[in-house]
């Protein structure tokens, strides 16, 4: 049996792709907990600097697997979205940027496994939606919430009140995805982008992400405090003294990530 999720390097950045294509990338648990398992190397591998999450096949993912939800009773159901909001509350914690690289079908659980990433790159050919309203359910992995984060509430009551899909450039336009691309330059350009980070201060970057998750869930006051303390921190850096002497020095920066 083959690795339901691939775990690969390229250079400093790691590529996980979900790899159960005849089903859509379905979310089963046994594909939760092969994310988490991924997710979980790839928080203990120091040389990773970014994270592209994909899917193999026609899908990044077409939701929860609802022929395993079709069996589930009310605790087994309750369970099974903990493991899901596990796995991608670890996915969301990492330390190091996240880029969904979404390559078409991303319903249900699969559009909330793209929500939990930093950000979200799709292929022209992209479908989004939160259909679980037509299966008589509700979102079970985060997008009652983290919809509403990305592209404010009256679009995310739309998408998983309707339970309507939306095309590529609609996610676009709405801020759901941030770019799109040709179906064949997805992957590289999200690594490009992960590239990019890889190059900059990696204790400056993993910073900033958490600043900016953590103050978006303060009040405004707590999020400039805790945005003054960081900057505060970050001076405590080699990589701060390396960046602004480089700049200074008119050469290119070589980050240690200390
Ligand atoms: N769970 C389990 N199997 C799935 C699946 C899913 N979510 N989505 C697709 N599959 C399987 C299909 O059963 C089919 O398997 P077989 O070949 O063995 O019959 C295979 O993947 C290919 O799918 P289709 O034949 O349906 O392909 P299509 O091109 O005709 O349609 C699709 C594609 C529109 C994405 C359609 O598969 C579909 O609507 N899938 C379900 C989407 C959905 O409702 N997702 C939300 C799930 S609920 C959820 O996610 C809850 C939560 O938040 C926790």
């Amino acid at each position: 049996m083959t690795d339901l999720v691939r775990n690969e390097r390229r250079g400093a950045i790691a590529l996980l792709t979900l790899d159960r294509p005849k089903a859509l990338n379905a979310l089963s648990s046994a594909m939760l907990e092969a994310l988490s398992s991924a997710i979980a190397e790839v928080a203990g591998d120091p040389s990773v600097r970014a994270l592209v999450l994909t899917g193999e096949g026609r899908a990044f993912a077409a939701g929860a697997d609802i022929e395993e939800m079709s069996a589930m009773t009310a605790l087994q159901a309750e369970a099974f979205s903990r493991l899901g909001h596990d796995s991608f509350a670890a996915l969301e914690a990492l330390s190091v940027p996240t880029i969904a690289a979404v390559n078409g079908f991303a319903l249900g659980g699969g559009c909330e496994m793209a929500l939990a990433c930093d950000f979200i790159y799709a292929s022209a050919k992209a479908t989004f939606g939160q259909p679980e309203v037509g299966l008589g359910l509700i979102p079970g992995f985060g997008g009652t919430s983290r919809l509403a984060r990305r592209v404010g509430v009256a679009w995310a009551k739309e998408l998983v009140l309707t339970g309507s899909n939306i095309k590529a450039d609609e996610a676009l336009r709405i801020g759901l995805a941030n770019r799109l691309f040709e179906p064949e330059a997805l992957l590289e350009g999200a690594l490009a982008a992960g590239q990019t980070i890889a190059e900059k201060g990696p204790v400056a970057v993993s910073v900033a992400k958490r600043v900016m998750q953590e103050g978006q869930d303060a009040d405004v006051r707590t999020a400039h405090a805790l945005e003054q303390n960081a900057f505060g921190l970050v001076f405590a850096t080699d990589d701060r003294v390396e960046g602004t002497g480089a700049f200074v020095a008119k050469r290119d920066p070589e980050f240690k990530g200390q």
